[in-house]
């Protein structure tokens, strides 16, 4: 989704905003701009399109000739209101040309707001609601940045990250959060600021991150904090402990496919010191409950979007299964609006990557508010989601780049086992059966690596299935959550499309659809149900349907008669969604390459969802 960045220093700032974009790029995006500020002149650069594109543009423009511009704010856009063009691309100006600004989120009543400065002559030219705010702040302008911004902000309804700058006060920036993530670095004579921590990563560690309603003004005396009523206040400076080498893609041809090499090293530090072989149980210190805080919980509701929502779906079964407690998943976008019944008995867990999805986070807020137990599982350090929700477990799989999710999706679900193990064992799984799962649990990456070593045998069956429209996954128990993963996976990276369906539902409709053109994907792995799901696989088969067979290794006969087969390891059915999600993870990967298509940034697609 759209990226903001902010420089202010001794650097030439057009350079570091250009680059600070392209390592944004990952978010999501269809337009970016740059704009500086030097000797009481703003310079403006944007760009319908790549960053290629505008890092063309800003070479010989009047920003590349601005040497000595050390203060400036960069854009990249994922289209919400209007079209990706050039006029409705950031920085916006304010119609006096004094004030610059970038937004992420969305002003909600901006029309009226757009209405009010028409009153006062003041015209917007763009079709965004982002630009309403930058002629507001303009018009409250009086004789200082950071007051004009609250007192603007005061007029806003929605959600915001912004960097504003003006040639009045040129050497100033102010930065201000509601809903969209703003994350300062401190840098040795120079202060960046983001709504990525990759875009800052390169040049410091130390970060302060804004928490809603708070205001940073950037000034050659460092950063101050403010709230919109002008208190100061303070905030904490963290570390952030991602290393600069996680975010490039190497000797990769994608994020994705280092993304999905890298699962046995991110599932080895995702449940790293949290086995306890000798109590059978997983040491999850931001679950920590008491045997007795266990037994009283009623009900455990997981909340996540598209994959993360998935990862929670293998979660619901393995909490009612080995916990013996109620477990439910929802969309965390229904789950925020229908009102649903929560008490402070139940647990919520919200699963998210980015800890930015902006329905994860009011699906939190909403527990919350009814007085429930929230725990978050994410893998941004330091993301609105891991801090609003004060206790949770974070994933360390390190940055996921390609917006297909793939390490994520195993790590959540490792996690997710071990806190299915502990509930487990605070109620009804006896010791030896708790060792046993902390055994397949520390298995995990040999597992993976097994999947992973079969890449050119699935590749090959890739190639052959390249030039389809559609395709359908169907799995059960454990594997119906993987294979709507599946058909999520191929359906982004490939636009091949693609459903994933419970074996059992497929005759209630969509085999209709099916004909000697449009592929299954069946999970035939040896867990119960597999006869069954066999016999579906079957029934797709008479219809001409060719299938492709996930089965078991040592169980290859259950292929037999179908058209392809891709063989995962043997392990017990709760630990199965693990290695099968990869064999579908390098099946649609290679797909999506075979059809040539971006793979890193599909159309349309933003690595992290914050508006609704
Ligand atoms: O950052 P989150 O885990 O909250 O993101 C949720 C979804 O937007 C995300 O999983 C999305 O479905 C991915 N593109 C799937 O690959």
């Amino acid at each position: 989704m759209c990226g903001i960045v902010g420089y202010f220093g001794k650097r030439k700032a057009s350079e570091i905003l250009v680059d600070g974009l392209r390592r944004m790029e990952y978010r999501g995006y269809d337009s970016a701009g740059v704009a500086c500020l030097h000797d009481g002149v703003i310079g403006l650069v944007k760009n319908p399109g790549k960053i290629k594109g505008l890092r063309e543009k800003v070479d010989g423009s009047d920003l590349d000739s601005m040497q000595h511009a050390h203060l400036g704010i960069g854009h990249t856009r994922w289209a919400t209101h209007g079209a990706p063009n050039e006029v409705n691309a950031h920085p916006h100006l304010d119609a006096s040309g004094h004030f610059v600004m970038v937004h992420n989120g969305i002003i909600e009543n901006y029309k009226e707001i757009k209405a009010g400065l028409s009153q006062h002559g003041i015209e917007c030219v763009s079709e965004t609601d982002s630009e309403v705010l930058v002629q507001l702040i303009a018009y409250c302008y009086k004789d200082n940045l950071e007051k004009a911004v609250s007192e603007a902000l005061k007029k806003v309804k929605g959600t915001y990250g912004i960097v504003v700058l003006t040639d009045k006060e040129p050497g100033k920036l102010v930065a201000a959060r509601c809903g969209s993530p703003i994350v300062i670095g401190l840098g040795a004579e120079e202060t960046l600021i983001a709504s990525d921590a990759s875009a800052i990563i390169p040049h410091t560690r130390d970060a302060m991150y804004l928490e809603d309603y708070d205001m940073a003004v950037i000034t050659a005396d460092g950063v101050k904090m403010f709230d919109l009523q002008h208190a100061p206040i303070s905030r904490e400076v963290t570390e952030m402990d991602w290393d600069i080498d996680a975010a490039e893609k190497g000797e990769y041809a994608h994020f994705m496919l280092k993304e999905m090499f890298e699962q046995p090293s991110a599932i080895r530090n995702a449940i790293r010191g949290r086995l306890d072989f000798e109590m059978g149980t997983a040491i999850l210190s931001g679950l920590d409950f008491s045997p007795r805080d266990t037994a009283q919980i009623n009900r455990v509701l997981v909340v996540g979007c598209g994959t993360s929502m998935n990862a929670g779906m293998v979660g619901e079964y393995a909490i009612e299964e080995m916990a013996g407690i109620p477990a439910e998943v929802e969309q965390a976008a229904e789950f925020r609006y229908r009102n649903p019944i929560v008490t402070p008995l139940d647990l919520v867990v919200a699963i998210s990557q980015s800890g930015e999805t902006a329905d994860t986070l009011a699906a939190v807020r909403e527990a919350k508010h009814k007085g429930a137990v929230v725990a978050g599982l994410c893998n941004v350090v330091g993301s609105t989601i891991a801090r609003e929700t004060g206790r949770g477990i974070y994933l360390h799989a390190g940055p996921e780049i390609g917006v297909a999710s793939t390490k994520a999706f195993t790590c959540q679900v490792a996690v997710l086992l071990m806190m299915a193990l502990k509930l487990a064992r605070g109620r009804r799984m006896p010791r030896h059966q708790g060792e046993e799962l902390c055994r397949w649990i520390e298995r995990l990456p040999e597992l993976v690596e097994k999947v992973l070593a079969q890449n050119e045998a699935i590749k090959a069956v890739a190639e052959k299935y390249a030039d389809k429209q559609n395709a359908f996954f169907i799995g059960r128990g454990y594997l119906y959550p993987v294979a709507l993963e599946g058909a999520l996976k191929l359906k982004e990276i490939s636009y091949i499309h693609a459903e994933g369906y419970h074996a059992a539902e497929l005759k209630h409709g969509p085999i209709a659809l099916l004909e000697e053109t449009t592929p299954i994907v069946a999970l035939l792995n040896n867990i119960p149900g597999k006869e069954k799901t066999m016999g579906n696989a079957e029934e797709c088969k008479a219809r001409k349907a060719p299938v492709i067979a996930v089965v078991t290794e040592g169980d290859e006969a259950t292929a037999e008669g179908f058209d392809d087969m891709i063989v995962v390891p043997d392990c017990p059915p709760c630990i199965a969604p693990i290695p099968t999600v990869v064999a579908l993870q390098l099946l649609s990967y290679h797909i999506a390459a075979a059809r040539g298509c971006e793979i890193d940034q599909p159309r349309n697609l933003a690595k992290s969802v914050t508006v609704e």
